[in-house]
């Protein structure tokens, strides 16, 4: 596992020569601005086969190795030091309470059905809105058990995290999503949108859970009911550095306002587009036809929901073709067309 990384964490300058090649000992400001751009697309691009894709390339040590280097040369050249930085994921201070912000667009909830005659009624509904003989395509995408959050990033720096609240307002999370390591600080890629809301389900994996509360029996802290609960507990500590030590992990599925660019027309492209963009998606997602192509997913993801890494509490089916849905509209803060 990757060490999580503090601010007030660098090494004195002894500490530091030793992890900058000697090449660059005696180099001027461009060489060193060279080499820390070169280190952080390297860390950056080692953070996201190990956080996002779950497919490291290289071990640990060789990881951290470029990771002291990279704090060293912050430490000695603090000017070059940026928000983005891989070494700035977690905040020095705690907050004294979280700030309230408005979401740029609503967040939704869902409708429920529990049983095939409710969604095979909810189908139905949807063919005669949009006044469709063909079955419909869905978007059929685990509901995965953990909180929604919001992630808005500007000329694709995450500018701020938000908890859903009341799906308008939410709290300022912003310190402790950044501690999350499948959150890009950045956006990877070029032609990310001037701005965009992402929105995602936070959440801690079967084992992290399992993991985190046996250390925590071990060393007599305190445990937790269900990786839903440490997750929430994890989200809302007003101390990141306590955030920090959370295996918190993150699945995105799908986008609220988006200005400079086209929102994607269909929902299993807006997927496509959040992995292009280096976030976290679940693989779990697939494309079906009709109600029964909802009902097929939903006996196969029941099958396999105890062998998943981590918990859902059901299944979310959404009309692919993002016209449509704009056609279907919402009832009461809930789409029609999910
Ligand atoms: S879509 C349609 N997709 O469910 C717009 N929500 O009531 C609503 N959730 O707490 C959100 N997995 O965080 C959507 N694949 C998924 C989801 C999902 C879990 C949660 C969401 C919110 C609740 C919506």
């Amino acid at each position: 596992m990757f060490p999580s990384l503090e601010k007030g964490d660098r090494g004195d300058l002894q500490d530091a020569l030793e992890y900058i090649p000697s090449r660059l000992r005696m180099s001027g400001p461009d060489e060193v601005q060279a080499r820390v751009n070169a280190l952080r697309e390297q860390i950056n691009y080692h953070n996201y086969r190990y956080y996002v894709l779950d497919d490291p390339e290289i071990p640990d040590v060789e990881y951290d190795r470029l990771l002291r280097e990279l704090q060293s040369l912050e430490a000695k050249y603090s000017s070059l030091v940026t928000p983005d930085s891989p070494t700035q994921r977690v905040g020095a201070e705690p907050l004294k309470a979280f700030g309230e912000v408005q979401h740029e667009l609503p967040m939704l909830s869902l409708a429920n059905a529990f049983s095939e005659e409710e969604l095979r009624a909810f189908d139905k509904r949807v063919r005669d809105l949009v006044d469709s003989d063909e079955a419909i395509e869905y978007a059929a995408e685990p509901k995965l058990d953990g909180l929604a959050i919001s992630l808005l990033y500007r000329d694709g720096l995450l500018a701020r995290g938000a908890t859903r609240g009341n799906g308008i307002k939410g709290e300022d999370i912003t310190q402790n999503v950044r501690t999350i390591h499948a959150v890009p600080l950045r956006l990877r890629g070029t032609g990310y949108p001037d701005l965009v809301e992402v929105r995602a389900e936070v959440y801690i994996s079967k084992r992290d859970f399992e993991e985190f509360n046996a250390r925590a029996r071990k060393s007599g802290e305190k445990t937790f009911v269900n990786p839903r609960n440490a997750a929430a507990g994890s989200l809302r500590q007003l101390d990141p550095r306590l955030t920090a030590k959370r295996p918190l992990s993150i699945f995105c599925y799908g986008i609220g306002k988006i200005e400079g660019k086209n929102r994607p027309d269909r929902q299993s492209a807006i997927l496509q587009q959040l992995r292009d963009w280096g976030l976290r998606v679940c693989p779990e997602t697939e494309i079906v036809k009709g109600a029964n192509g909802c009902l097929d997913y939903y006996r196969r993801i029941g099958e396999r929901r105890p062998a998943l890494p981590y918990d859902i509490d059901g299944v979310v089916y959404k009309v692919n073709r993002i016209d449509l849905q704009r056609q279907l509209g919402s009832v009461s803060r809930a789409p029609r067309w999910a």
